[in-house]
């Protein structure tokens, strides 16, 4: 273990609604820490497409500088309002209902959390909502020893093109020895 095992307290409460709701597709806090880290050296506007029961929202929070702020969007709008409420008395975050045109007004972001599988495909969009220098994090990869990577048998044409559009620099890191995320900074 290379990490402390506590949490801090406003992930402990999304990682609580999460287990209320029988939400499972909440962030783990290998990913959680990294987009911690990444938010510490992040000023501007941070991002979060897909909020789920707030997991990632909070890991941001809890990463970003003060002056600094977090927006996220959920589509399920019942889940939206919960977790709003959930971050009621955080100054830092806001959460919206809807996908991620709501979010194209606060561009660009310093950083961006993609956990939205669909949305993981349009390197075109992501690449336009990011300042230069901007941080793209895409989560739930599954880790392959082979280029081009191969998932379930195929090539894994979203990786590859994450890894080689120009527009960014790219690499894939490994969370643990079944998943990894891309993180992706915009030239
Ligand atoms: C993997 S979960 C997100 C987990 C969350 N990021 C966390 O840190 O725990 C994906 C969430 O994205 C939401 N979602 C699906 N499609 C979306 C879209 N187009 N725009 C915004 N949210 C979406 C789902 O309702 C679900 O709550």
């Amino acid at each position: 273990m290379s990490a402390p095992n506590e949490v801090p307290a406003l992930v402990a409460a999304a990682l609580d609604l999460s287990r209320q709701r029988g939400f499972i597709t909440s962030t783990r806090n290998e990913t959680g820490r990294l987009l911690a880290a990444l938010a510490a050296s992040r000023t501007g506007t941070l991002a979060e497409l897909g909020t789920g029961c707030g997991v990632g929202s909070a890991w941001l929070s809890t990463g970003a500088p003060k002056g600094s702020r977090i927006v996220s969007a959920e589509l399920d709008p019942a889940l939206a309002e919960v977790v709003q409420k959930l971050f009621a008395e955080v100054e830092n975050v806001e959460v919206t209902s809807g996908d991620w045109s709501t979010l194209e007004k606060y561009a660009p972001f310093s950083l961006l959390f993609v956990d939205v599988h669909d949305v993981k495909r349009s390197v075109d969009m992501v690449a336009d909502l990011m300042a230069p220098g901007g941080i793209a994090v895409l989560d739930d990869f599954t880790p392959s020893a082979f280029w081009p990577p191969i998932y379930e048998g195929r090539v894994d044409t979203v990786r590859e093109e994450w890894l080689t559009d120009e527009r960014f620099t790219a690499v894939e890191v490994l969370i643990d020895a079944g998943a990894s995320v891309i993180i992706a900074t915009r030239r």
